[in-house]
């Protein structure tokens, strides 16, 4: 038995749901909106509570709960567990699942097939995908079936090996520009966001104001419409060193050690649990389990 769910936002007035549209109309208004990656369903909770507009369910999960080294071995198997979980805690915010690395480039229909899963299967209400040149068809592809879709352009962490490692992307004139035909042929393609990952703030300024569609930076500065940040380094989850672009909100990791820690002393010291964690049965009842337990057969020579 544990903490009953639905409790985090008891107190949070109703928001309107997210949609492609609304977020479209709060880049025309110029309000900055807010992404988090999140896993699971208490995560889903608080950022459903704290009003973020959408929740990406990142193939990070790779590293930050799976604990692999990279984003390269994720499944769509093992994403789906965790974005349909996510799925349950959400009502008004709106769902981005990734695609995993291996699960949509190679064709059009495997694009199509596998954001139909994350669409039936979890309730995505977006799919994301990373790249440009070919996967501008593959995003296309999926538009095209109907389901929304968010380009990933920059820092591409499924394709890191071929850029040279988890490094800054567009510092040459020739790979900003290339990013910027990117992220239009992206944009023609239907795509409802891009996100931006780790380039320079000058480049995120000079490309931009060339996209009509919502842009959501992480490490790009602040000229983006929208900001992500992956739920862990938010949060300080993560023993070790975050990239440059991360502000922690939060330690929790040490905060974390230390509750885990004061539990085990307190278990070792037999200081818990108390009367106070523990089922009352009435005395009378009490009374009578003992006179039964006296009748066992072995009763007798256990208790001497
Ligand atoms: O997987 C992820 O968490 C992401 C964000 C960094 C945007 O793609």
């Amino acid at each position: 038995m544990s903490a009953s769910p639905r409790t985090v936002d008891a107190q949070a007035p109703a928001r309107a749901p997210v949609t492609v549209t609304s977020l479209l109309e709060a880049k025309r208004q110029g309000r900055k909106t807010v992404m988090v990656t999140a896993y699971d369903y208490p995560s889903a909770r608080v950022a459903e509570a704290a009003g973020v507009e959408m929740v990406l369910v990142g193939d990070s999960a790779a590293t930050t709960v799976l604990g692999l080294d990279s984003t390269v071995p994720v499944t769509v198997d093992e994403l789906l567990v965790l974005a349909k979980a996510v799925r349950r805690g959400l009502t008004a915010s709106f769902l981005v699942c990734d695609l995993p690395f291996g699960s949509y480039e190679a064709t059009d229909l495997d694009a199509v097939r596998t954001a139909q899963r994350f669409v039936k299967e979890a309730g995505a209400q977006a799919v994301k995908l990373e790249g440009g040149g070919v996967m501008v068809d593959r995003a296309a592809a999926i538009v095209r079936a109907g389901i929304p879709v968010v380009g990933h352009l920059g820092l591409t962490p499924q394709t890191a090996t071929a850029l040279g490692g988890l490094r800054a992307q567009g510092k040459r004139a020739e790979q900003a520009a290339q990013m910027a035909r990117d992220a239009l042929g992206l944009q023609d393609a239907g795509c409802c966001a891009i996100v931006f990952e780790a380039i320079p703030a000058a480049v995120a300024e000079e490309v931009m104001p060339l996209l009509e569609i919502p842009t959501i930076g992480i490490g790009a500065g602040g000229s983006t419409d929208a900001q992500v940040l992956v739920w862990h380094d938010l949060l300080g989850l993560m023993e070790g060193r975050t990239a440059k672009f991360v502000r922690q909100y939060a330690h929790l990791h040490e905060e974390m050690l230390a509750a885990v820690r004061a539990y085990a002393d307190d278990v070792r010291a037999g200081a818990f649990p108390t009367r106070e964690h523990t089922y009352a049965i009435p005395p009378e009842e009490l009374g009578r389990l003992q006179a039964a337990l006296a009748q066992l057969p072995d009763a007798a020579g256990a208790a001497g």
